[in-house]
């Protein structure tokens, strides 16, 4: 039977996506910050581990607040990663090797240095006052301080607007106060930014990664939040008046009219609170807005059966209406191998089921750089060795509300952004290959054992298991199309069927998504065509802890 996937196929269908952090993958030139040039260096180990393609975090001109995430100037290159020339070399790179490439863009705000905010801020008469979000103090307190018009909370800590002393109003940031949020209302600036996308369409992009798109449209004269009972915070999560307003879609649906219909291009939106509820509004074939969302069930799961469950009430609610994404982490988590698998008893099984978990899925994945060295969580020694502002902002808030250094700083550990963004080990050298000089980031010493020269040639690595696994999913196209169909209900025990497609194969996948062993939930095949085994052969008595298997489903 013809899978219900197959009726479009498309090559973002198709694709594995590999996202860099460019900050922290490699340093071509000595000055410990990651660089185009460096991400060029690396093609090769990209194209042998198997992937289709690379997403770019931030590559632009920024002041880096927030490492990027707060563009300066959307056409320019930000120095530190290199010029437009090594953009175009990288892009010739990846051509040659059958990469594509999407770019990560930050559409929802800016840097205040970007020179539209500077205008915008000059004057509360300037031409480009209304393209961010100003609004007066709504009453001054006893001290003649302004009051803000809200009690929205930054994503980052704090009120959500920020006073011009200069021009006596607040502007919103959902971010940092150097983020200042664009005023989508404005057509002028929906225009310029449509203007951005397709600039670097036409520079090489095949599409596009686009930061929190769903926050774009804000609610109609900014509301307060709505305060629990018994809260006392000053500040609110904006949440339920920050993302998915209204007027969202018909802005999706006019960037896709405008840049990505007729094209190849495709569109992946960072969309938190979108889930098998509403993603269809967003993703849905019919709807003609994104490609494609992330889904950030992800970071609430700590069990296998969680991310089945919740994978599994996606694939029912879009079931050949919309295309799905799965991801286990990326630059703003904790490490995947420390949150879902037993890095510490089982570090290579752990590791190699959860990348058979992401690539046997029809969805597209994506895989965080470092996923496939098998890296986790790691603790720098001091406060100053961090650099996320959200880690060094809480730490504070914590400080300040009468925590001990040490206590606070084991709290932020836990979940800082730069778990993920440790500089990524290439080799046993001091520098781990990363950097000739101090990097900007240290390198974990945690990481040290598992660098990439180590793993790339090893037939027993976590490298490896990717690199097969990538090449099953790429020889196998049910393992794309084929319908997906749980065979026993979820466990610690994971089983399921991905049905055949064309010429190819229906497949099964068991997981044993922990670290005691467990008996087979389904009939072992009789003469079982194995396809995968991350403990070698199979015995088909009983699951060993973290064994992950594909084979050959029976006729
Ligand atoms: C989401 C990005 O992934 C994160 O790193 C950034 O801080 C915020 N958006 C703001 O742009
Ligand atoms: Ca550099």
């Amino acid at each position: 039977m013809p899978s219900p996937l197959a009726e479009s196929p498309a090559w973002w269908k198709e694709a594995v996506f590999y996202q860099i952090y460019p900050r922290s993958f490699a340093d071509s030139n000595g000055d410990g910050i990651g660089d185009l040039p460096g991400i060029t260096s690396k093609l090769d180990y990209l194209r042998r581990l198997g992937v289709d393609g690379l997403w770019l975090s931030p590559i632009y001109a920024s002041p880096n607040d927030d490492n990027g995430y707060d563009i300066s100037d959307y056409l320019a290159i930000g120095p530190e990663y290199g010029t437009l020339d090594d953009f175009h070399a990288l892009s010739r790179g990846l051509k040659k090797r059958g990469l594509r490439l999407i770019l990560d863009q930050v559409l929802n705000h800016t840097s205040d240095e970007h020179a539209w905010f500077r205008e915008s801020r000059a004057s509360q008469t300037s031409a480009k006052r209304d393209w961010y979000h100003w609004l007066d103090a709504p009453a001054f307190d006893k001290e003649g301080r302004p009051v803000p018009p809200n009690n929205w909370r930054s994503v980052f800590g704090g009120s959500a607007w920020e006073w011009d002393t200069a021009t006596r109003q607040y502007y919103l940031h959902c971010f940092s106060r150097k983020q200042p949020d664009l005023n989508w209302r404005v057509p002028d600036v929906r225009r310029a930014l449509y203007d951005v996308l397709k600039t670097w369409a036409g520079r090489g992009a095949d599409g596009f990664r686009l930061d929190v798109i769903n926050m774009i449209a804000k609610a109609e004269g900014y509301p307060d939040v709505p305060r629990p009972p018994g809260s006392t915070e000053p500040f609110l999560n904006l949440d339920e008046y920050g993302v998915n307003q209204p007027p969202i879609h018909e802005y999706l649906r006019e960037m896709h009219q405008e840049v990505f219909s007729g094209s190849d291009l495709y569109s992946v939106g960072e969309t938190w609170w979108v889930g098998a509820h509403n993603t269809l509004d967003f993703t849905g074939y019919d709807r003609r807005e994104l490609n494609a969302a992330f889904y950030f069930y992800f970071h609430d799961c700590t069990s296998g059966r969680e991310h089945f469950e919740n994978f599994h009430k996606l694939y029912q609610a879009t079931r050949g209406k919309s295309w799905l994404t799965v991801t286990l982490g990326n630059h703003d988590s904790r490490r995947s191998l420390s949150r879902f698998g037993d890095a510490a008893n089982f570090r290579h099984a752990s590791a190699s089921l959860l990348a058979t978990w992401l690539l046997t899925l029809p969805a597209t994945p994506f895989l965080f750089q470092g996923e496939e060295l098998g890296l986790t969580d790691h603790a720098y020694p001091t406060i100053a060795d961090y650099r996320d502002i959200q880690t060094i902002n809480r730490y504070h808030e914590l400080v300040a509300a009468g925590h001990l250094a040490e206590q606070a700083l084991a709290e932020v550990r836990i979940t800082s952004r730069d778990n993920g963004r440790a500089p990524l080990p290439w080799d046993s050298s001091s520098g781990a290959g990363f950097s000739t000089a101090p990097p900007w980031l240290p390198i974990a010493e945690a990481h040290r054992p598992f660098h990439a020269a180590g793993q790339i040639h090893d037939p027993g690595s976590i490298y490896t298991a990717y690199s097969r696994l990538l090449a099953l999913r790429k020889r196998m196209r049910s393992l794309v199309y084929g319908d997906f169909i749980p065979l026993a209900d979820p466990g610690q025990v994971l089983s399921y069927q991905r049905g055949a497609w064309e010429n190819h194969p229906a497949v099964r996948v068991v997981l044993n998504w922990g670290s005691s062993p467990q008996p087979w939930p389904c009939d072992p095949p009789a003469a079982p065509a194995l396809l995968h085994a991350n403990h070698g052969g199979v015995d088909y008595s009983h699951l060993r802890p973290w064994e992950a298997v594909i084979f050959v489903a029976p006729e």
